[in-house]
């Protein structure tokens, strides 16, 4: 298909405007929630021109189509769905990672991969559109949504965001494979007070321009389709009403050219929970005002934007800059000429798609501690396999499935193939001759079930226990906050029970997030952490247990001591009495960018050239195995007219070395990477000294640095 010229597609956007009605225009800006209305409602919402439905599928969604393309100007309906890790709400898709596991490869090109995947499978389903990327960052790990995150930094959030958007979106949206991303939610809904689920954000316009804009950038340069927006408020204004952050921010400076969708009820929000507006009219006249062009949800902004427009209080052409917005980008997607999809029939879960799922699950799993227990070798011959996370698919997958979100597909029965932990060390103790004696222990919410002792008598004889511990999809996600990070249920007894038969304890937390587990972490001989790995997290983690993958992983968060620690991120500004307690040490227990291998990496060598912003070292495996190291450059700003992080990172690389290899890796930094925002929110760099450190994690410990004037 021949893609419209710029012109051309203006020429569409104007005459299509040109011959809709008001309510037209107010219907276009409208997302309607499939599954919250009647059948006929949906087929009404449709008939009047509703730019959009979420949460729908298959022949629904063909049928909704065409009853939108029988309307008198035949706009085609955009369907969007959480396509989060994979298009996992429908059962027969192939289940990635969770952002916040696949974050652990640092790997863009695995990242993009599972965008691609993601975008054909969500596509031979006939939908259009994910409400993916989250670029929010996961800084106070209470938040339920941690697991969605790519992490606790804005540059990895940045590189990643930007490589799922590519795979989303591939070269052009009309391609057959491609969907439209959705870069969300804008902006800084992590940061919400408390670690509580879209409650206030502590933010200035500053500091959102310095910490959480960056990643919306680099998405925007990716060319993503859509941005959400937050459920949280900025110096008072709630996001949804912030023409400042919308209009002047997202669309003006960085050049947004797709199209804002509200999150979740947020116009109404404004009158029900913000309390900014008096009623849905005043709250539909600031959401329109502010630059949102599509409304997810409230449904009554339809009828206010009519009224508002009629009686002289909204201004038409701010319904027709949005619309023209949304129409853009269905016209983009080749919507008018192939409202559905072709995708690639007999792509779900095809063994290229389960393959990147594995792929991913591998480079992501973290080894964290190791005495030398791992890889597990011979004599080894029986196995103890232990804890509630073992065998429990559920747990694995995490948030945003068809189990959590059952309400786009109520298929609740796990669908094959997926390979739990259980299951991975069986296939590979197999191998070996060895075997595994299994047992749960617990559940990891109390349970009646529960049998420590049981656990104990099935370990009992045992060479090695590998425990699985963590959480469940009842503690991630939307609503689910934690206040206390610690194990929950008597996972932490089972442990301290475990220890008593004195044989090594190999710890697997498979959770959505860090969890405060230092006294297991001390008494373990390894500690894995391997988040919500996807359909086959469980076989990547026993592969690297058994050494037939060598850990590459690195953490894109840091794991708090103690749930009164939080936040820990690495890249915090400077302190003074506060940076200790004196009941804890002021250090996480893993930082960001941490992760062992079963061979060892040096860096040496170090070198700058600050005119040309570029910089070189050796890299070095110095083990007996080959492995793949991820280099991070990190940056400190020395002397600052405003804070600056204690250090940020600015590069990074995966690098696989053979055994005894070396190899010099370069990175072209840009000037921008030096820069600050200024409290006049413009962003600046100020010439003087900075350090420069490279290592393998961002601990002072694992870094070299050099110190360099920039002029
Ligand atoms: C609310 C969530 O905050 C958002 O991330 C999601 O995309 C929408 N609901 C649609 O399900």
């Amino acid at each position: 298909m021949v893609q419209n010229t710029a012109a051309e597609l203006e020429t569409r956007v104007k005459s299509l405007l040109s011959r809709m009605t008001l309510a037209e225009k107010a219907a276009q800006m409208m997302q309607i929630p499939f599954f919250m209305v009647t059948r006929e409602e949906a087929l009404l919402w449709a008939r009047r021109g509703a730019g959009s439905f979420l949460h729908v599928l298959g022949d629904d969604a063909r049928e909704l189509q065409k009853a939108a393309l029988e309307t008198r100007l035949g706009i085609p309906v955009l369907f969007g769905i959480d396509a989060i890790h994979g298009h996992a709400l429908n059962d027969r898709a192939t289940i990635f990672p969770s952002q916040l596991s696949g974050a652990c490869s640092w790997n863009p090109s695995l990242i993009e991969e599972m965008g691609r995947v993601t975008a054909r499978e969500v596509a031979t389903d006939g939908l259009h559109w994910t409400f993916s990327p989250v670029l929010c960052l996961g800084r106070d790990t209470r938040w339920g949504r941690i697991d969605e995150t790519f992490g606790e930094d804005p540059f990895l959030a940045g590189e990643l965001g930007a490589a799922i958007i590519r795979g989303y979106q591939g070269d052009r949206l009309d391609d057959d494979e491609s969907i439209a991303a959705c870069a969300k939610h804008y902006i800084g809904y992590g940061e919400a007070v408390g670690g509580r689920d879209a409650c206030d954000t502590e933010m200035t316009f500053r500091k959102m321009r310095e910490v959480f804009l960056p990643p919306f950038r680099r998405a925007v340069d990716a060319g993503v389709a859509t941005v959400m927006t937050a459920y949280g408020s900025i110096d008072g204004t709630p996001f949804t009403a912030s023409e400042k952050s919308l209009k002047s921010i997202l669309k003006e400076e960085l050049g947004f050219d797709g199209f804002v969708v509200t999150d979740w009820d947020n116009v109404n929000s404004l009158v029900s929970r913000q309390h900014v507006a008096a009623d849905l009219d005043e709250a539909s006249l600031l959401a329109a005002n502010a630059g949102n062009d599509m409304i997810m949800t409230t449904e009554a902004f339809y009828e206010s934007a009519i009224r508002l427009v009629e009686s002289g209080r909204l201004s038409e052409r701010v319904l027709d800059t949005a619309v023209a917005n949304i129409l853009r980008i269905k016209l983009r997607m080749g919507l008018f000429e192939r409202p559905e999809k072709r995708g690639k029939p007999g792509c779900f879960a095809c063994a290229e798609h389960l393959d990147a799922s594995l792929r991913l699950a591998r480079e992501s799993v973290t080894l964290l501690k190791n005495d030398g227990v791992l890889p597990l070798s011979k004599p080894i011959s029986r196995i103890a396999v232990i804890g509630p996370n073992a065998d429990d698919i559920r747990a694995q997958y995490g948030d945003w499935t068809y189990f959590s979100q059952p309400v786009a597909n109520p298929g609740r029965t796990p669908q094959r193939p997926y390979t739990t932990l259980l299951e991975g060390m069986r296939a590979r103790a197999g191998e070996q001759g060895a075997t595994i004696c299994y047992h749960p222990g617990c559940g990891v919410l109390p349970d009646p079930a529960d049998d420590l002792d049981g656990a104990l008598e099935a370990a009992r004889g045992c060479d090695v226990i590998i425990l699985a511990l963590g959480d469940v999809e009842e503690q991630t996600g939307e609503f689910k906050d934690r206040a206390d990070l610690s194990l929950s249920g008597k996972q932490e007894e089972l442990f301290l029970r475990l220890t008593g038969l004195n044989i090594p304890i190999v710890t697997v937390l498979i959770s959505s997030k860090p969890l405060c587990v230092p006294r297991i972490v001390a008494g373990s001989s390894a500690f894995l952490a391997a988040f919500n790995g996807g359909m086959f997290g469980g076989q990547a983690i026993a592969e690297v247990i058994f050494g037939r993958i060598n850990p590459s992983g690195k953490l894109p968060i840091s794991f708090p001591r103690h749930s009164g620690q939080v936040p820990v991120y690495y890249n915090q500004l400077p302190g003074w009495h506060g940076d200790k307690y004196v009941d804890l040490p002021e250090t996480p227990l893993f930082s960001f960018g941490e992760g062992l291998s079963y061979t060892r990496f040096t860096y040496s060598d170090l070198r700058v050239d600050a005119d040309a912003y570029s910089i070189r070292f050796t890299l070095k495996n110095e083990g007996g195995r080959a492995g793949a190291e991820t280099a991070q450059v990190y940056l400190r700003d020395l002397v600052s007219s405003v804070l600056s992080p204690v250090k940020r990172l600015v590069a990074f690389q995966k690098v696989w070395l053979e055994a005894g290899e070396s190899r010099e890796v370069v990175f072209a930094l840009r000037r921008e990477d030096f820069s600050l925002v200024l409290p006049d929110e413009r962003r600046v760099v100020e010439p003087g000294e900075f350090m420069l450190s490279v290592g393998g994690s961002s601990k002072d410990e694992d870094l070299i640095s050099v110190t360099i004037y920039l002029r």
